[in-house]
């Protein structure tokens, strides 16, 4: 799915890249949805595995090593960049510590890798066009960087959610970074709202402002039937949708009081459009899905 401030799409990575990649459209935000490895870039070298973002600035040189085969979300700020969310009152230590995020390193891994006799090539992105360049050396070649322009990773697990008991909290207190006419928010395990007069998460409802794009990561989604891990669903502006009938009577049923969904969410201010790629897997019958099925009690 794409517009013209973001584009998100799914790649798989099972095998060491022999190329290089660099974005120069826009940051790049890549959430790891299953296996592990290694990133190789311009700032050194870092590991990563499930449940972690990686926040890649516009035109770094990139690849990854996969230990495990690699499914990632990968979400471009088009011609923009990634900032972290305000926080406000709350201040800047919420919703998760800086001290947590990890750098790429400049570390043995990172020097063995360098060859000044072996060729590389560099897979340009510029205005949605491919462009090859080759140098007769690999250009992961730094021996040190400043600054604070640079790669970072942070795991959904050292996420920790604004909530209330009382109050159900609106998708913008889980906002994890913010781009150019869109946000990232996060989905984590919380406690669901627990005071009897409590509005109880979700609520049916329909967006105003903005199309609603969710990738299901892992756990239980109480509030939807049949949306497995890694499947996108698109909610656009206007179009009404909440908890399915039937896992919200499961839910009232069982007096579920916490969830373990994680799931990320881009919200867009512009429409977003259906690539070929998302219309050849779209399930064209999800809009029937709040149907109450016959002899459903
Ligand atoms: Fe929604």
């Amino acid at each position: 799915m794409e517009n013209a401030n973001v584009k998100v799409r799914i790649w798989k990575c099972s095998e060491r890249m022999t190329h290089l990649v660099r974005n120069s459209d826009g940051d790049d935000c890549l959430f790891i949805h299953a296996g592990a490895g290694s990133l190789f870039c311009d700032y050194g070298h870092m590991t990563f595995s499930e449940g972690d973002y990686i926040v890649l600035p516009r035109a770094t040189s990139w690849r990854i090593e996969p230990t495990e085969p690699v499914t990632m979300l990968m979400i471009e700020a088009t011609n923009g960049s990634y900032m972290s969310a305000e926080r406000g009152v709350v201040g800047d230590h919420a919703i998760f510590d800086p001290a947590v995020l990890e750098y790429p390193r400049i570390d043995d891994a990172f020097r063995a890798q360098q060859s000044s006799t072996e060729s590389w090539q560099v897979h340009i992105k510029s205005r949605n066009q491919l462009n090859k360049v080759t140098y007769p050396f690999n250009p992961l070649d730094a021996v040190g960087w400043k600054g604070n322009l640079t790669v970072f990773r942070l795991n959904w697990r050292d996420i920790r959610p604004l909530m209330s008991h009382r109050y159900h909290l609106p998708p913008s207190a889980h906002i994890t970074f913010v781009a150019d006419g869109f946000v990232i928010c996060t989905f984590v395990p919380r406690p669901i709202e627990s005071d009897p007069g409590a509005l109880k998460v979700p609520f049916y409802h329909n967006n105003d402002d903005y199309d609603e794009v969710i990738f299901y990561h892992k756990g239980e989604f109480f509030s939807r039937d049949n949306i497995h891990p890694g499947m996108v669903t698109l909610h656009p502006c206007g179009f009404p949708h909440g908890p399915h009938p039937k896992a919200f009577a499961t839910g009232e049923k069982h007096g579920r009081k916490e969830t373990d969904e994680v799931a990320v969410m881009i919200d867009t201010r512009i429409p977003v459009d259906m690539t070929d790629a998302a219309r050849a897997v779209e399930d064209k019958a999800y809009v029937n899905s709040w149907q109450t099925p016959p002899n459903a009690e």
